[in-house]
């Protein structure tokens, strides 16, 4: 049984294989309307389970569209309506739902409710976001940018902003990748040292910038996200606000990197903070094959989970 927890602890080679299966699927089905049935229905028969105890667009449609155009059935489910979030255990919870689904998916706060439910679940677990890692998200960001610029290998990715929960994920894929990463931000807000010092452990180059003009120079790809994530509170916004504003990624900034570079963020975006509208809509940016390719890596995720 494959759980999908995170980049780091899912072999380089098997997420090689997902990349790929993902692009032939997307290919497969191109022209075709959204509720299309695939041709191969390895889903059929399955029901898969999306608890969301924050909120989600891309993430829910994704998991459901893809899931049904695999031949499989849905229920998502909103965390604060289940027991889950009115005292029953996390354990509990994961061996009950694994007599009545074939996987979950679930988007939570603490890594811990995730390591658990998969501790306890008798089928596969999916991370769709924890407060420190998304890894689904990165999935479709390498077959995004392999669409548009080949192999992802030795390029030199910059994230500029909060080392959050999707920098976290980067630096996973740095890693299992071969990418270099450069993280331009404030100190205060540097991604933890454990995700920088496995990607270095696996030989990526890890650079600190604190000047974003020096940090995007050769750079392939720039990737941004908003300054205040769902698990931040709502006070600290001013104070990250302030923090964040030099690292804004707009036309100036974008200048600095190689003429060919893309821009990436996970959306949702808040435009005119973190990045610029002439950026978000300008010929650089990928974001919205980004957000279609969240359908397409994980139909591929699902499929080695469940090894169908
Ligand atoms: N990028 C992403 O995970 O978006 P949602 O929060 O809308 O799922
Ligand atoms: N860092 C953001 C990503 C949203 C998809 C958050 O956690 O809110």
């Amino acid at each position: 049984m494959n759980h999908f927890l995170d980049i780091h602890s899912t072999p380089a080679d098997e997420l090689h294989k997902i990349i790929a299966q993902a692009g032939a699927m997307k290919q497969a089905r191109l022209g075709r309307p959204k509720g299309a049935l695939d041709d191969a229905q390895p889903l059929a028969g399955h029901m898969v389970a999306l608890i969301f105890e924050k909120p989600s667009t891309r993430t829910r449609v994704s998991f459901d569209v893809g899931v049904r155009q695999m031949g499989g059935q849905t229920m998502v489910l909103s965390g604060k309506d289940m027991q889950l979030g009115h005292g029953e255990t996390i354990a509990d919870t994961a061996r009950v739902l694994s007599r009545y689904v074939d996987l979950i998916m679930i988007r939570t706060f603490d890594e811990t409710v995730l390591t658990e439910m998969a501790e306890y679940a008798t089928v596969p677990v999916i991370n769709g976001l924890t407060d420190r890692t998304h890894p689904c998200q990165i999935m479709a960001d390498i077959l995004t940018y392999e669409e548009h610029r080949g192999s992802i290998k030795g390029k030199k990715v910059v994230w500029a902003g909060d080392g959050n929960n999707v920098c976290a994920s980067f630096l996973h894929a740095a890693g299992q990748f071969g990418f270099d990463l450069t993280f331009t931000g404030p100190a205060q807000l540097d991604p933890e040292d454990e995700f920088v010092g496995l990607a270095r452990q696996q030989g990526s180059t890890i650079t600190i910038e604190r000047d974003p003009v020096k940090a995007v120079q050769g750079a392939d790809l720039i990737v941004a996200d908003t300054w205040v994530s769902m698990h931040d509170s709502q006070s600290s916004k001013e104070r990250r606000h302030n923090m964040l504003r030099s690292y804004q990624v707009n036309d100036a900034l974008m200048a600095h990197a190689k003429p060919d570079a893309l821009f990436m963020h996970c959306l949702p975006a808040h435009r005119e903070e973190e990045v610029t509208s002439s950026v978000m809509d300008g010929p650089q940016s990928v974001i919205f094959d980004e957000a279609e390719n969240r359908l397409h890596a994980q139909k591929a995720v699902m499929r080695w989970c469940l090894g169908v």
